[in-house]
């Protein structure tokens, strides 16, 4: 396995802020060249900034198949293609009593319905020893009440990651599946949130803590760097479904 990503041009979607990000800034650590994007231009004009010019801008909205197809024509070949776009908006808690099935729906537009648009529009654009990488949640493995909606979306992407390392072999396709990552939407939680959370945490992880970006970063660089895994989910969980 190389231990270089040199001159492999990397494109992380959701690069401009948390996971992405820190993929990003790996990614040129072990010398790529790396396009991040996502809706915001200024958010990842700022986060290229911050990384450096091996780093390039672009915006694409995963929700917009067209957006896919115009982003991916102006792209060079692309090794890697790391997808960890996620939105954060509407009603994420809805036990089955209250389920809105409009709003449920929704939640599958930019993690599931996005991670297919890009895999459709970018796959004949990655070379043939590169990847796709998708990103799903521990949500998914560890459901509760209310997380009917995220469950599913989370169980689908390792899903579909399965059947798409089929469709586009031999290019390799696989999921990264966090655990709770000390990211920016978890410094946004009001501080008695976190506290509880991060008990609830000790409670329940073999490793008492939430991840660290970079902890999580491993998973992506081991599925872009090892040639002979596809169709796999890594998950990055600090222990959570041992320990509670
Ligand atoms: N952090 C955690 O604890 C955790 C745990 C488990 C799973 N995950 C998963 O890991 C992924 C990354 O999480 P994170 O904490 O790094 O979140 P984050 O910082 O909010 O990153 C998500 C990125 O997605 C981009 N995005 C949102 N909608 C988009 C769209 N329609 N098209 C293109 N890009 C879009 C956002 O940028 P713009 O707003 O500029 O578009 C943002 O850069 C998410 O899918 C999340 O579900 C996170």
């Amino acid at each position: 396995m190389p231990a270089h990503l040199r001159d492999r041009h990397v494109v992380v979607v959701g690069g401009g802020s948390g996971i992405g990000h820190a993929v990003a800034h790996a990614c040129l650590e072990l010398g790529a060249e790396v396009t991040i994007a996502s809706t915001s231009a200024d958010r990842v004009a700022a986060a290229a900034a911050r990384l450096g010019h091996r780093a390039r801008p672009a915006t694409v909205d995963v929700t917009d198949e067209d957006d896919v197809r115009r982003f991916f024509d102006g792209l060079a070949p692309v090794d890697h293609l790391v997808t960890t776009a996620g939105d954060w908006g509407g009603q994420r808690s809805q036990t089955l009593a209250d389920l809105d099935l409009e709003a449920g729906r929704a939640m599958f537009d930019v993690r599931f319905w996005g991670a297919l648009a890009l895999a459709k529009h970018g796959a004949d654009r990655i070379t043939a020893d590169g990847s796709i990488t998708l990103t799903n949640g521990m949500i998914g493995a560890n459901p509760r009440k209310g997380s009917l909606v995220s469950t599913a979306v989370a169980g689908s992407i390792e899903h579909v990651a399965r059947a798409l390392s089929i469709e586009v072999s031999p290019v390799r396709v696989n999921v990264v599946c966090p655990g709770v990552t000390s990211t920016g939407g978890w410094e946004t939680l009001a501080p008695e949130d976190r506290e509880a959370r991060r008990g609830a945490i000790a409670r329940t992880h073999l490793i008492p803590r939430p991840a660290e970006p970079d902890e999580v970063v491993q998973a992506y660089l081991y599925l872009m760097l090892g040639g002979y895994t596809t169709g796999q989910v890594i998950r990055v969980e600090g222990g959570s479904t041992l320990g509670g």
